[in-house]
């Protein structure tokens, strides 16, 4: 039976959660991990694929359509393309999809399709391999590239993303580009500001390259119109004014769009973050695995969802970044 939805203090109804399976990953990403590697946690420490599907039934019971896997690198956690399938039955989800690097999607992309993915971003921050290199510190361009294919093998898979992440410095050069992919291809292309959330604490205001800027570049080269937002849709999405296809733009940083966040996120080790910079978590596993009921763990994350944060502050004086990077936190 559905229960009361989950609301916070805001007013704001959460109706999406993004799961991340594993803090582990393959490649070591300037805006996320340092060369170097982290910490992974224990195997102890994971929520098994068990006590996320609990969870993730209870959140569906409290109004969650939507459920996104993450990692670290989703695909790199064993047997990944089975827990699609045990979160795919559950009632009440209307979106299951997947954020990847796509170094595995050339082997896992029919496992995945056939366990009941429906849509899957997949993260290549640039065309040229070399480059695409420099930013990942993996020389894997072609492997992502076949995977992307294999998975557009599978028409039940739509639509799929390629996530850039925007840096000054660096992505001016690949604008034009990822245009032309996003014209001649049928992957939908989004742009997204650098946050402050690389392990490196790299990150200043002056290096995230706006979505705005980015636009400008493309457009004076393919003109672009503005199609409306789509609500809850992070992404502003231009189309080609000559009727090519489209490109899109997050820009958490530049126009934030906190106030009509429906969000929240599991941890690998099972704790719950309201906000992708929040500074507190909830700890779901320790209940999870002391035997606490489904109507005690609904309080627990009632009350976190409560409190959960007005905005990021990434742009006022004094911000502190939270203190896990992102494949800790699960994108
Ligand atoms: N800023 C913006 N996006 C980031 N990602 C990882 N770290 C950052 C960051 N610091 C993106 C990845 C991927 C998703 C999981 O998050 O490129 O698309
Ligand atoms: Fe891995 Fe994703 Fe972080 Fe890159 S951004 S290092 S692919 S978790």
């Amino acid at each position: 039976m559905p229960l009361d939805p989950l609301r916070d203090a805001h007013g704001r109804l959460i109706s999406d959660l993004r799961v991340s399976v594993t803090d582990r990953c393959n490649f070591r990403c300037q805006y996320c991990m340092p060369a170097e590697g982290l910490p992974w946690l224990d195997r102890s420490q994971v929520l098994s694929f068990e006590e996320i599907e609990r969870l993730v039934r209870l959140f569906a019971r409290l109004g969650v359509t939507d459920v996104r896997l993450t990692g670290g690198e989703p695909l790199v956690r064993r047997d990944f393309p089975k827990l699609v399938g045990m979160l795919a039955r559950i009632d009440g989800l209307e979106d299951l999809s997947l954020t990847t690097n796509g170094y595995l999607l050339e082997r896992d992309a029919g496992a995945l399709v056939a366990a009941g993915i429906g849509r899957v971003n997949v993260s290549i921050d640039s065309l040229q391999r070399d480059r695409f290199f420099q930013m990942t510190r993996r020389d894997s361009l072609p492997q992502v590239l076949r995977g992307l294919d294999a998975l557009a093998r599978h028409p039940e898979v739509h639509p799929i993303k390629v996530n850039a992440v925007a840096m000054r410095g660096f992505t001016e050069e690949e604008a034009i580009p990822f245009a032309e992919f996003a014209r001649s291809t049928a992957f939908q292309v989004r742009f997204i500001e650098f946050m402050p959330l690389d392990a490196d604490r790299e990150w200043t205001p002056d290096a995230v390259l706006t979505g705005d800027e980015l636009r400008r570049i493309i457009d004076s080269v393919h003109p672009l119109e503005e199609r409306p937002r789509d609500p809850h849709a992070t992404a502003r999405v231009f189309r080609f004014r000559d009727g090519h296809g489209e490109i899109g733009f997050v820009n958490p940083v530049s126009e934030p769009f906190c106030d009509d966040c429906n969000r929240i996120r599991l941890t690998a080790e099972g704790k719950l973050r309201t906000c992708l910079f929040s500074i507190r978590e909830t700890d779901l596993r320790e209940p999870l695995r002391t035997g606490a009921s489904d109507d005690e763990l609904e309080r627990i994350v009632r009350e976190a969802v409560w409190r959960k944060e007005l905005k990021h502050r990434v742009n006022e004086p004094g911000f502190t970044p939270p203190p896990r990077s992102m494949s800790a936190i699960g994108g």
